[in-house]
């Protein structure tokens, strides 16, 4: 199963920034050694094989559907969170094509990218255009889907079924930027799918918190939960 993503270098300059396991042990040596800004310069810009990143990227993509699949419907209102280029969420949108989908994200690549913890949040790794060609190229019409600029547009009033936002929301920056948004543009039922290093603290939060997957082991350090009905 699974699909193949289209995916131009640009686009796997992209992938290859936001989630740093598509690196190969070269590349992560010379980012070593080399450091961050080179990596986000021009490692990733002319040092990265357009073919091997394509399939790594669409194969991680089609993982992380398999994990949040049992909260995938037909006809859901979307909304992304940090999507990065949107690989999942095309995957989503292909297979349930009655859906919708508002992605929030930022536009800007910042010059080193950090891969942690942000209290100011001012660390981007994407570009809209790029985003928007991706969604494009791989046949989601431009009628099911919004972007959003974080930090140029207001948040769209709107009722979503579903918000998805992996290794973003609470993973690099504070659940609280997007808590008092999500409570007014969500319902009881809808579900809330995030990473964090802090899943107890959600309990408070949320009345149903929901372990989806232990990423502790990994470079990530964090869990992934489905969170729903706040408090
Ligand atoms: C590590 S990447 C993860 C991308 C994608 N979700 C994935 O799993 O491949 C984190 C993304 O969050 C975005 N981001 C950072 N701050 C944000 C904010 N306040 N709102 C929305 N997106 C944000 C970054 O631009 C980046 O694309």
């Amino acid at each position: 199963m699974g699909i193949d993503l289209k995916l131009n270098r640009k686009m796997a300059q992209l992938a290859l920034l936001q989630r740093i396991e598509l690196a190969s042990p070269f590349q992560k040596r010379t980012r070593k050694l080399l450091g961050r800004y080179l990596f986000s310069n021009f490692i990733s810009k002319y040092l990265i094989s357009l073919k091997n990143i394509s399939e790594n990227y669409s194969s991680l993509m089609s993982n992380e559907v398999s994990i949040m699949h049992k909260f995938l419907k037909q006809n859901q209102n979307i909304l992304s969170i940090g999507g990065g280029i949107g690989g999942l969420e095309v995957m989503i949108m292909k297979e349930f094509n009655l859906s919708n989908i508002t992605f929030v994200e930022k536009n800007y690549i910042s010059k080193k990218i950090r891969y942690g913890w942000d209290y100011k949040n001012s660390e981007g790794y994407n570009n809209l255009s790029i985003m928007r060609d991706l969604l494009l190229d791989n046949d989601i019409s431009s009628s099911r889907f919004k972007i959003i600029n974080f930090d140029r547009e207001k948040l769209p009033k709107d009722n979503f079924d579903l918000v998805v936002s992996l290794y973003s929301l609470d993973y690099h920056y504070d659940f609280n930027i997007y808590l008092e948004y999500l409570k007014i543009n969500t319902n009881k039922d809808s579900v809330i799918i995030f990473d964090t290093i802090r899943y107890k603290y959600f309990k408070k939060i949320f009345k149903e918190v929901e372990i989806i997957k232990n990423n502790e082991n990994t470079v990530h350090k964090s869990k992934r939960i489905a969170c729903k009905s706040f408090r």
